[in-house]
């Protein structure tokens, strides 16, 4: 049995974040990071635009108090206003943290860290390294997990958390390479797994991004906090559904239909493109609808609108956001310094997730909370978020929360000790598991079982939704669970064999994905990225609450917790 003091699950920047800060705060202890893919891999090496906070470089007039206003208006009133309040004051000291361990943001002429404008902050605050800004912070962690001891399981898959009696214990892991399964043993597990992008037919996410953590937590009967909120970015590149980051328009972009209008002049007049991304995505999702989106022809009535940034001029674009001129170049064949880029929303955060209070210690519940179990960055739920994320406080959360978690995750383990497992147990119903995998005659190639869940979320729970195809959509994802069950691999061996790994993502995609149906389908208002067609209205007398949702292969119970209000009152939300 493998054994440390902490183990974490998911090598991004959450995940990277805590191990660093448990390694600063005790040497001695010791740290596993268990993760599918190379740290240097995860989700977080794709984020783009920046990283939100107040160090008044290019605007003093800014503050914590106007960024904290910003995320909770940007949230449609759900956010946690203490874990905002968190979340904006500690912004500055991570980033300059940040900046010491060696991040290579981009600079003003005099030196200091850059910062830009993003969509819903009413003030620059973007700090960033052009449009690479995850890939710049995530490189630092990873190498300072090497300088600090951390032992790194690359290439691992965790099956399971172990939970018994209300205590995190440890983990069943399965190594990729040639089908090895270990059980490891911990005094504190953390969830860092990051989203469920995959869930859907379009999006902005890896391919490692198929809810695990999300899915563990659920199956060891933790509830998950707020999944309807999901967050679909205005400029996903068509068809590919990559992002094209939100600092395009921060540096100027316009969107344009097939009438040539900058329509967000009629969503939100005061914002135009940097409106937060719920009203920028069904403003897109709006003019496809009228027949003002554009064919690849240039003909109206097609499936995307323009993005354009031909004003911007090529010093600008090719200094400011070059990697989205690449991806637009090498996936769409646009030059953008000449040519507007197709554009429509795509699958890209969730907003919900393992709810957790603001040390990252997990909750049981609306008051309880389990011993040992800890989750930061995307896969958990704080929340600052709540029903909309404003871009560039997505890698503050992972750095703020991921720091926090970890100096919580050292204190606790300080007087623990390693807890009992009877680890066969858990290897012979691992194996069982994979055993039947391999062998079982089914009827479903797993690619097709996927392809049919992505385009019933897509179809059923998109930027607008009602009861009906909410139903529908849950009536056709218990057909597609029973083909689950029936699905066959065509390789039998152990090594190297991704059918198995794929076979487990796709329960835990299936599992996120119908928490997200019956979450949203039971809350019945529109509020931020939850548009209900049929309940147009904010309803905060009956929903300004979390959901929690407890799953059980049964099904799925709804109930609510209350939200933290204790510095700004529910307002209309207008741009
Ligand atoms: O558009 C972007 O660069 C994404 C940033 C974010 O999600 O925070």
């Amino acid at each position: 049995m493998i054994e440390h003091d902490v183990l974490i699950i998911g090598g991004g920047l959450a995940g990277c974040r805590a191990a660093v800060e448990i390694a600063r705060t005790n040497p001695a202890l010791s740290i596993g990071v268990i993760a599918k893919t190379h740290p240097i891999r995860s989700h977080s090496v794709a984020a783009q635009g920046g990283i939100a906070a107040t160090l008044n470089n290019v605007d003093a007039a800014d503050s914590w108090e106007a960024h904290a206003f910003d995320t909770v208006k940007g949230s449609d009133y759900l956010a946690d206003q203490d874990a905002v309040e968190i979340l904006t004051r500690e912004a500055p000291g991570v980033v300059i943290d940040l900046e010491h361990m060696g991040v290579l943001f981009s600079r003003l002429p005099d030196g200091r860290i850059a910062q830009r404008a993003f969509g819903g902050h009413t003030h620059r605050r973007t700090c960033y390294a052009a449009d690479k800004t995850g890939h710049a912070i995530l490189h630092e962690l990873v190498s300072n997990l090497r300088r600090y001891g951390v032992t790194i399981y690359d290439e691992w898959y965790v099956m399971r958390l172990i939970v018994e009696e209300g205590q995190a214990k440890g983990l069943v892991m399965y190594r990729l390479v040639d089908g090895h399964i270990e059980v490891a043993r911990a005094k504190a597990v953390m969830v860092a797994t990051g989203g469920y992008g995959r869930a859907y037919n379009t999006t902005s996410n890896d391919f490692a991004s198929t809810g695990d953590g999300l899915a563990m937590a659920a199956a060891a009967g933790i509830p998950l906090q707020d999944m309807e909120f999901v967050q679909f970015h205005p400029t996903g590149l068509y068809p590919a559904g990559v992002l094209i980051s939100e600092a395009v328009r921060g540096e100027g972009a316009y969107l344009i239909n097939s009438e040539g209008d900058r329509f967000m002049a009629t969503y939100a007049p005061s914002k135009m493109e940097l409106a937060p991304r719920d009203i920028t995505s069904r403003a897109i999702t709006k003019e496809l609808r009228a027949g003002r989106g554009i064919h690849l022809d240039g003909s109206a009535g097609g499936p995307f609108v323009y993005l354009d940034l031909r004003h911007m001029g090529q010093d600008k674009i090719m200094s400011r956001v070059p990697f989205c001129w690449e991806e637009a170049h090498r996936l769409a064949g646009v030059d953008a310094v000449h040519e507007p880029i197709p554009i429509r929303p795509t699958v890209h955060y969730s907003m919900g997730g393992i709810p957790v209070n603001t040390d990252g210690q997990v909750r049981s519940g609306p008051d309880g909370l389990v011993d040992g179990l800890f989750s930061a960055g995307e896969t958990a739920c704080v929340s600052v978020h709540g029903a909309n994320r404003l871009g560039s406080n997505s890698l503050l959360e992972c750095v703020v929360y991921g720091r926090r978690t970890g100096a919580a995750i050292a204190r606790y383990v300080s007087d623990r000790k390693l807890p009992e497992v009877n680890a066969q147990r858990y290897v012979i119903e691992a194996q069982q598991q994979v055993n039947t995998l391999i062998h079982q005659s089914g009827d479903y190639r797993i690619a097709e079982v996927r392809q049919a869940f992505q385009d019933c979320m897509t179809d059923h729970c998109g930027v607008f939704r009602t009861a009906e195809t909410m139903q529908q959509g849950l009536e056709q994802l218990q057909q597609i669970q029973e083909q689950a069950q029936r699905i066959y691999l065509d390789d039998k061996q152990a090594l190297w064999n991704t059918e198995i790994t794929e076979a487990l993502e796709l329960r835990s995609l299936l599992t996120v994905g119908q928490i997200i149906l019956e979450s949203a389908l039971q809350r019945r208002e529109s509020r931020g990225a939850h548009c209900r067609e049929d309940f147009p209205d904010r309803n905060d007398a009956d929903f300004l609450q979390h959901t929690l949702a407890y799953y059980s292969p049964a099904g799925v119970d709804i109930s609510y917790r209350p939200v933290v209000i204790n510095r700004f009152e529910p307002q209309e939300r207008k741009y």
